[in-house]
């Protein structure tokens, strides 16, 4: 008979998962993830969409969402979101740009501001910081930052609208460096600037990008000339070439130079001029992501850390997105893959609730096709549609005990007390806002004294939204009312009796999140500092891990 012996089917298997481990460290190492980080107007909406006709994703300019007019990038996204009743566009957008994967994760801005943003960067390997080179670095732009440096993440930087009036550029460096703290390495250099913007000079290369306006075509190329001796620049622009032999002597004696490991770790960027609305300067950047930016790297988790390249699937939930629509109560929730190859119709575990579940309507994102896509590696965003079983920060893998850790909550910095109409609803109220806390829609708290809960918000939307989720998923017509706190920290002490001394002196201001951990709400920045000067034995935090 012809039935294969045992070895021969054993030396099959191990082929098979050679060949399976190869592929995977291949499409691993061609993948790119980040987020854009920047104040609201610096131009991540235009910057994005000229993301995307550079890598061919889209054919036409002004599609991108988040413009005034709502439009979408392209139509694949819009059929998704009637498919699923839910606005998942532009929330994830994958391309290919030079063979590699790109994944482009949204970091909502503007009034989608919310703890959303943050958590977001968590999920990425590197960001690209926006900054209006008129104004410098903005407030909005110092919190991300921060949140990127909790993993050390690589920044590049994208000094943006430099055919405006601009800052004096070596000043820029100067601020990025002493507000955000981190070294800046100048890779290619304006020449003049608004109306006098001539283009830029690549320190690396040696070579000068002469700027042309309104480049709105995807391959709209940029003509180079070689050399900053070459005396055909001294000809076409004497003044600002003698300006930018000037200031180049400067930047090279007075800043850092481009070093990978640096930029790696987190301490220096590499920072580009340019103009998004242009376009210029753009594949530049798109460049150093494929060729500087790492492919996803290994995360901790709780027993150990995860290579990406590991054969056995694994991802954890770093966003749930809620469906506006009342009719649908359906949530997507975003997981990141972290290691192994995700096929549509697997079995996973989900090991919070140490159940299994298969993946079968997943949501993937192309920008470029209509095809879903059939399988996901490490650094690539599934879309899960989950009737509110999934909490932010819950991992998935084939079975392996372990849970990603990294993905925290930030301490909020708005808060609203509830109020309810119909007393009878209390209970329906406690039940909407512990499950749109775990979702993450919104921090909760109930203060020890007293019987009015607290949310807590970084975005004055999430009250919105919270409030019509209230009334349309849990029948619930609530009042939140201004509250007079300014800022909460979670609580923590190896100290017992600290701990217990603390909350029966301050009941009125301590209170339990959703999770039950111990927060202190400060009714001012003085009260805070004062508070953690009479309670040396408590630590308090600004953030906290998933529980
Ligand atoms: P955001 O997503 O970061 O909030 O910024 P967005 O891209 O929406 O850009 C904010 C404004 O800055 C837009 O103008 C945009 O056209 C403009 N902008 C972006 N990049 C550049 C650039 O390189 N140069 C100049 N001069 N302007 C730039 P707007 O008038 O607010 O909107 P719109 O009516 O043009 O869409």
């Amino acid at each position: 008979q012809d039935m294969p012996d045992a070895r021969d089917d054993s030396t099959t298997t191990t082929t098979n998962s050679a060949a399976q481990a190869g592929v995977i460290a291949r499409e691993v190492g061609r993948r790119r993830t980040f987020g854009i980080i920047s104040h609201p107007d610096a131009g991540k909406t235009t910057l994005t969409e000229k993301l995307l006709l550079f890598s061919g994703a889209i054919q036409l300019a002004g599609t991108v969402k988040g413009r005034k007019s709502g439009r979408h990038a392209t139509s694949d996204w819009m059929d998704i979101e009637k498919q699923r009743g839910i606005s998942v566009a532009s929330s994830v957008m994958q391309f290919d740009f030079r063979d590699h994967v790109i994944n482009l994760l949204d970091t909502p801005g503007h009034q989608d501001f919310s703890e959303d943003t943050y958590r977001v960067l968590t999920a990425v390997d590197s960001a690209l910081m926006v900054i209006d080179a008129a104004k410098g670095v903005e407030a909005q732009t110092i919190k991300l930052l921060e949140v990127c440096r909790m993993r050390a993440t690589p920044i590049v930087t994208f000094m943006n609208k430099m055919d405006r009036e601009t800052r004096d550029p070596l000043e820029l460096l100067d601020e990025v460096e002493s507000v955000l703290k981190i070294e800046c390495a100048p890779v290619t250099w304006p020449i003049g600037m608004g109306k006098n913007f001539r283009g830029v000079y690549h320190l690396l290369k040696d070579e000068i990008m002469l700027f042309k306006a309104g480049e709105e075509k995807a391959d709209g190329a940029f003509e180079i000339v070689k050399g900053i001796d070459n005396p055909r620049l001294a000809e076409m622009f004497p003044l600002e070439i003698e300006q930018l032999k000037m200031e180049v002597e400067l930047v090279h004696g007075a800043s850092h130079v481009f070093d990978l490991e640096r930029f790696l770790s987190g301490v220096q960027t590499p920072v580009f001029f340019g103009s998004a609305i242009n376009n210029f300067g753009v594949r530049e950047i798109l460049s150093a992501l494929v060729d500087w930016a790492p492919a996803p790297r290994e995360r901790d988790a709780t027993v150990r850390s995860v290579l990406p390249s590991e054969v056995p699937f694994s991802g954890f939930v770093f966003k749930i997105q809620a469906n506006m629509d009342p009719a649908h109560r359906d949530r997507i929730a975003f997981l990141r893959v972290c290691s192994g190859r995700f096929e549509k119709g697997m079995k996973v575990k989900h090991l919070r609730l140490g159940r299994d579940v298969k993946l079968s309507s997943v949501v993937t994102f192309m920008a470029s096709s209509r095809e879903q896509v059939e399988e996901a590696f490490a650094g690539d965003i599934i879309g899960l549609p989950n009737h509110g079983n999934m909490q932010i920060g819950d991992s998935f893998t084939e079975g392996e005990m372990l849970s990603f850790t990294g993905i925290p909550y930030f301490a909020p910095e708005l808060f609203r007390s509830v109020r309810i109409r119909n007393p009878l609803k209390m209970k329906q109220l406690h039940k909407g806002l512990q499950q749109l806390g775990e979702e993450g829609a919104v921090q909760v708290f109930k203060p020890v004294l007293g019987s009015e809960l607290i949310l807590g918000a970084v975005g004055v939307l999430q009250f919105e939204v919270v409030a019509s989720r209230l009334l349309n998923e849990y029948g619930v017509d609530a009042v939140f009312e201004s509250a007079s706190i300014s800022s909460a920290r979670w609580v923590s002490s190896d100290d017992k009796k600290a701990l217990a001394d603390f909350e029966n002196s301050l009941g009125h201001n301590v209170a339990y999140d959703a999770a039950g951990n111990m927060a202190y709400l400060a009714t001012s920045g003085v009260n805070l500092r004062l508070t953690q000067e009479r309670w040396p034995k408590l630590t308090f935090h600004a953030t906290r891990e998933h529980a």
